[in-house]
């Protein structure tokens, strides 16, 4: 089923937030960031800016309306995280390389970016801590992981037991900075009517944005309108407010006019979040037949001082093997940079990097292969949580994978295999991400025409959330697709959990699940006992939605004919999504393995990728051609993580240096020249009624440690400082 939305992106109709039309003349806004990375703003002059050609307002923390302190929240409905003020221009104080000192706004965008270079700053800078490996860093104890995890978790005794096994792996990796970079920039239009505003905008969840402005601006949430129907991406980068939605509002009601607000690509860099960097120790110790008897998984990374942000990394290693004596732990260095944010698969994709080359020297000491060490630790039951798993496929996900990739043909000694200039390697990695479910409700209503329309605050971040709503409404309606309109993206629709975590399917189309299942209800009811109706005096309870029609015991009725008599107004219902018991007595995974060839060049140390599979087990697969193109898009994230993705943070000034990107490399088509996607077929009627498991970070989950492995098994070096460049080969090859 190709996307419903489809036509509408490639004709250029789909409208993004900075985009969209208003009836007013929008002006347009420039923000400028610090050049400081910590301390306080002396002197700000703003006459030449506010001179400049075009410019209707120059805000700083001089002038910008009254907001409150940091961190006050006026709804808990969601997690304060999310609702939290998040003030800008509020105070002479810098926090972070690039925060926001000044919003020019203007008749143009070139206007107000002219007039931003004229203003004149002049700081007082304070020391920072910019080095997340320094040896007096700062280190804490977090109360909690990202999404509530425990910090630490022990079971039996590790120390004891890894310090007797026969055989011990204690390696350290190192992984830095990442930045999320959607094609589509964070932007927003905002415009007030009276006190109540109206903000276009790219988000992934209308409902948090929502929460954060009316913190931030000490508005009720109800007065604020957020839509947000088409986005760019989001990759995390757009679950919470960022700071030029704040100036566009704030600029917007000082001006009684609407104003549209983009960060630029070098100011997401700092604006936008970022991954953290990490120290990850793993210790394995297993038995000389490959059998795990103690696994240890300690991270160290970098947060903010202003705001914590403590990534799950060693979250997944809790659930993905067997060993009796086991220990994670999350340690957080405080750095004067702005605050980690979510992004793709956090936890799993930096934590798997990790593990998963760990467990691959273990496979290497033992002379095991990779995949029946792996096999050997299959747990029976989730091994910390003690609870069984709904269902878990990790085994026929490698078995199968295997036996496509042909895995049996690889090397089997590191640095063995070459052809001409370059040496080839193979590599794998298991993949594990959890199967969230956030909370959440849909509307499903149907015209006498028998038009049916699905409406939710859900977005569509490029995943194809819109084409699986209309999938699960046709299939329990019975109609068409094309009877099938949906709505979304928009905060006056019915509230969700967005796109997040993977668990925008699962979420969002249990909720369209359940209402379809009320509004069939409340056709069949009506159609049993309304005066008009034809099926008059049919057992409700026999319903049978089928090929546009209801039938109730031998009698049928088309839709459109039946709703034109009983309700000409047509009919509507609300379902919703609920996190259940199940996912207490059930440890809710998805699961897959990656297979990775690559091709290291023996003169300059490149390494390439060759070809790849992800084999996957992750529930009922709502839509296998979006399914595969975020399984797909997963992997290439986790290519970009082996081998090219690092945002350098310098550590005299604390600004990120390769904020573009030119500088910040990710893979383009010509590196990634063969990805393939398979599904082991998985039934799963614990988390939801649909049997789906998310699947959008699936795919990164592993990924990189596939390519990684592969990269030592074509070369025989083992780099364990992320990611895999040249540099970090070359001497190895050159020892060799
Ligand atoms: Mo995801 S990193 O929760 O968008």
């Amino acid at each position: 089923m190709d996307r419903i939305d489809g036509i509408l992106k490639v004709t250029g109709r789909a409208t993004y937030g900075y985009e969209h039309r208003i009836g007013r003349a929008p002006a347009h806004g420039c923000i400028l960031g610090a050049s400081i990375a910590r301390g306080r703003i002396l002197e700000i002059d703003v006459r030449e800016a506010e001179r400049a050609p075009g410019v209707i307002l120059v805000m700083t923390h001089r002038n910008a309306p009254d907001q409150p302190e940091f961190g006050a929240a006026v709804t808990a409905t969601v997690p304060e995280v999310f609702t939290r003020a998040r003030p800008v221009l509020a105070s002479e104080r810098v926090r972070y390389h690039d925060e926001p000192v000044a919003l020019v706004v203007a008749e143009s965008f070139e206007e107000a970016r002219h007039a931003a270079r004229l203003i004149r700053l002049r700081y007082e800078t304070e020391p920072g801590a910019f080095d997340p490996v320094a040896p007096d860093a700062e280190i804490y104890r977090p109360g909690r992981t990202n999404a509530g995890f425990p910090t630490d978790s022990e079971h039996g005794d590790f120390e004891g037991a890894f310090s007797v096994a026969p055989v011990q792996i204690d390696a350290s990796y190192r992984t830095p900075f990442e930045s999320h970079n959607p094609m589509e920039p964070h932007a927003a239009i905002a415009e007030w009517e009276g006190d109540r505003l109206t903000v276009h905008t790219a988000t992934q969840t209308v409902a948090n944005i929502q929460a954060g402005l009316a913190s931030t601006l000490r508005v009720p949430p109800e007065n604020i309108r957020i839509v947000s129907p088409f986005i760019g991406g989001g990759f995390g980068a757009k679950l919470i407010l960022h700071p030029e939605t704040i100036c566009a509002a704030l600029a917007a009601r000082v001006l009684n006019r609407p104003v549209k607000v983009a960060l630029t690509r070098q100011q997401m860099f700092a604006n936008a979040g970022h991954r953290p960097a990490m120290r990850q120790r793993v210790r394995l110790g297993a038995d000389r037949d490959g059998r795990l008897t103690a696994i240890g998984h300690e991270v160290l990374a970098s947060t903010a001082r202003f705001e914590e942000f403590a990534e799950q990394s060693a979250v997944p290693t809790r659930a993905l093997y067997a060993a009796p004596n086991r220990r994670t732990t999350h340690r957080l260095i405080r750095l004067d940079t702005n605050r980690g944010e979510w992004m793709r698969a956090p936890g799993e994709a930096s934590g798997l990097l990790a593990l998963e080359c760990a467990i691959d020297e273990l496979a290497e000491r033992l002379g095991l292969d990779p995949i029946a060490l792996r096999i050997r630790n299959e747990p029976e039951r989730d091994p910390e949580l003690g609870v069984p798993f709904s269902s878990r496929n990790l085994v026929a996900c490698m078995r199968v994978g295997a036996e496509r990739f042909g895995w049996r043909d690889r090397p089997l000694r590191p640095g063995s295999r070459r052809e001409g200039r370059w040496l080839i390697g193979y590599g794998m990695a298991a993949a594990i991400r959890g199967n969230y479910l956030g909370p959440g409700s849909a509307r499903v209503a149907i015209d006498a025409a028998g038009q049916v329309t699905v409406q939710a605050d859900m977005t569509d971040i490029g995943t194809g959330t819109y084409t699986i709503l209309a999938q699960v409404a046709a299939e329990r309606l019975g109609v068409p697709l094309d009877a099938i309109r949906v709505m979304l993206g928009d905060s006056r629709l019915p509230r969700t959990a967005g796109s997040g975590g993977s668990w925008g399917a699962t979420s969002s189309a249990t909720a369209v699940h359940n209402a379809c299942l009320a509004l069939r209800q409340r056709i069949a009811t009506a159609a049993a006992s309304h005066a008009a109706s034809p099926l008059r005096g049919s057992n409700a309870i026999e319903a049978h939605f089928a090929d546009g029609a209801l039938r109730l015991g031998a009698r049928s009725e088309s839709l459109e004919r039946l709703l034109a008599r009983i309700a000409p107004e047509g009919l509507a219902a609300e379902g919703s999504a609920v996190r259940g018991e199940t996912y207490r007595t059930y440890s809710q995974h998805a699961f897959g393995a990656h297979f990775a060839e690559v091709a290291v060049d023996i003169d300059s140390g490149e390494a390439r990728l060759r070809r790849m599979l992800g084999v996957f087990a992750a529930g009922r697969i709502l839509n296998p051609k979006t399914a595969r193109s975020q399984l797909i898009g997963g992997m290439v994230w986790g290519v970009g993580a082996a081998l090219m993705e690092e945002t350098v943070l310098d550590r005299r000034h604390g600004h990120f240096v390769n904020h573009d990107l030119a500088e910040y490399h990710v893979p383009v088509h010509a590196d990634i020249p063969d990805v393939d996607v398979m599904f082991v077929p998985e039934e799963d009627d614990k988390g939801n009624p649909l049997g789906a498991k998310g699947i959008g970070e699936l795919g990164n989950c592993g990924a990189g440690a596939a390519v990684a492995n592969a990269v030592y098994n074509a070369t025989g070096v083992r780099v364990r400082d992320f990611p895999i460049t040249l540099d970090k080969i070359f001497p190895g090859l050159a020892a060799g």
